[in-house]
């Protein structure tokens, strides 16, 4: 089967769906000079959101740059990503440079041509030396952000996605970031992260180092309405009928998520029984969601397996799975201490398992976890 949905990467332009405002609010926050937070789950279409707002800001002609924390292993890759994407805006000939300069350090000295380059911007000598301070040379490539973006007299406009892995990384280079990022007049910053909590928690507990330092943008669901007009317009060019009551269906079973919805109406197509019929029938959608839920098994082992050590936290997610809603209730964990509970529910949060609906009541994040977990109590996946 042709595969009609498209997923997996992020997606811009007339592939994304709703995010409009959003994107119009972060445009007009960094251009006025207000660095944003966009938290999110995994999934949710961060990077497309950021990809986007930074699409339309270029198209204004303000300097943009990305560096995603995910791809990256170490300080030193993170300030070389920031050297790098600054000069993906029109210096075409130092990015050259840089380039040939980490790959070959000899070759790059005898370049007479580029004397008078590095020369200007000698501060990219240091990021040849294997020995170089890799704090140090992140403070360096953060002051060439800020010089680089006087010197051409306009705005630049810093992507950091996956911010919160620093915080993992080295909790202490966070406060001397801040200062930093603080000290400078022409760079205005987008920072994203999954882990909805510790994005909170970093830039809104007034003891973090990022207390206060920009506005945080939260993103939902995608809504019913959009999903479903897409969803049915989608499944026609893909050559399928679908009736508006069967795309909300496939709605809630994903859950409005931008990315499960995909997968699984991809799957719905994938299981139509193709007998001359193009309707999209209530099998299908029984079809598609097991094959589905077979497709991410995978991925949800892997976050299963990693509460191997948290075993407190499986029975919550169990609870939640089997239809309990009062986690904190006398009956529910019979014998463990409330607190136990609260801090597997905070960690569980933290993780990316759980979102909140209301006080006491969570519910998964993932839209396939319910049903994984129902499963295999069953026995059915050994
Ligand atoms: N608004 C949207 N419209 C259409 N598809 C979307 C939208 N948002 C996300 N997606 C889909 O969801 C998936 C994840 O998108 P994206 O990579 O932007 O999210 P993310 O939050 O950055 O994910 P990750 O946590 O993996 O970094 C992609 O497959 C993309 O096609
Ligand atoms: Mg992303």
């Amino acid at each position: 089967m042709e595969q009609i949905f498209s997923y997996g990467k992020p997606v811009t332009g007339k592939d994304l769906i709703d995010r409009e405002s959003i994107v119009e609010d972060i445009v007009r926050d960094v251009k006025g000079g207000q660095s944003v937070i966009l938290a999110a789950p995994r999934r949710f279409g961060k990077s497309s959101v950021i990809l986007e707002s930074l699409t339309r800001l270029k198209k204004e002609k303000i300097m943009t740059g990305f560096v995603d924390l995910f791809e990256k292993t170490s300080i030193r890759e993170f300030a070389e990503g920031i050297v790098e994407t600054v000069l993906e805006n029109k210096e075409t000939k130092i990015k050259k440079i840089f380039k040939i300069m980490k790959s070959n350090f000899q070759a790059f000295l005898q370049m007479a041509e580029f004397k008078h380059v590095w020369k200007e911007h000698e501060f990219i000598l240091n990021f040849s030396r294997k020995d170089a301070d890799e704090n140090a040379l992140l403070e360096e490539a953060l002051n060439f952000a800020e010089k680089f973006a006087s010197a051409k007299k306009t705005h630049l406009v810093l992507a950091i996605d996956e911010f919160g892995e620093l915080k993992n990384w080295n909790g202490k280079l966070l406060k001397k970031l801040r200062a930093k990022f603080q000290m400078q007049k022409m760079v205005t910053y987008i920072f994203s992260g999954s882990q909805e909590s510790l994005m909170r928690e970093l830039f809104t507990d007034k003891a973090q180092a990022f207390y206060g330092f920009g506005k945080i943008v939260e993103l939902d669901p995608l809504p019913e309405d959009d999903l479903i007009k897409y969803l049915i317009n989608v499944f026609q060019k893909g050559g399928f009928l679908l009736s508006k009551e069967n795309a909300h269906r496939i709605c809630k079973l994903s859950q409005c998520h931008p990315h499960y919805v995909k997968v699984l109406a991809q799957c719905i197509a994938n299981q139509h029984n193709d007998n001359g019929e193009k309707e999209i029938s209530g099998d299908d959608i029984k079809n598609g969601s097991e094959l589905a839920l077979i497709q991410v098994k995978g991925e949800l082992d892997r976050d299963w397996e990693s509460l191997s050590k948290a075993m407190l936290q499986k029975r919550v997610l169990k609870f939640i799975a089997l239809g309990g809603t009062n986690l904190y209730s006398k009956e529910a964990f019979s014998g463990i201490d409330k607190a136990r509970i609260y801090l597997s529910v905070s960690e569980l949060q933290k993780k990316g398992f759980l979102r909140k609906i209301k006080k006491g009541e969570f519910d998964f994040i993932n839209p396939f976890f319910r049903s994984y977990i129902l499963m295999f109590s069953k026995g059915i996946f050994v």
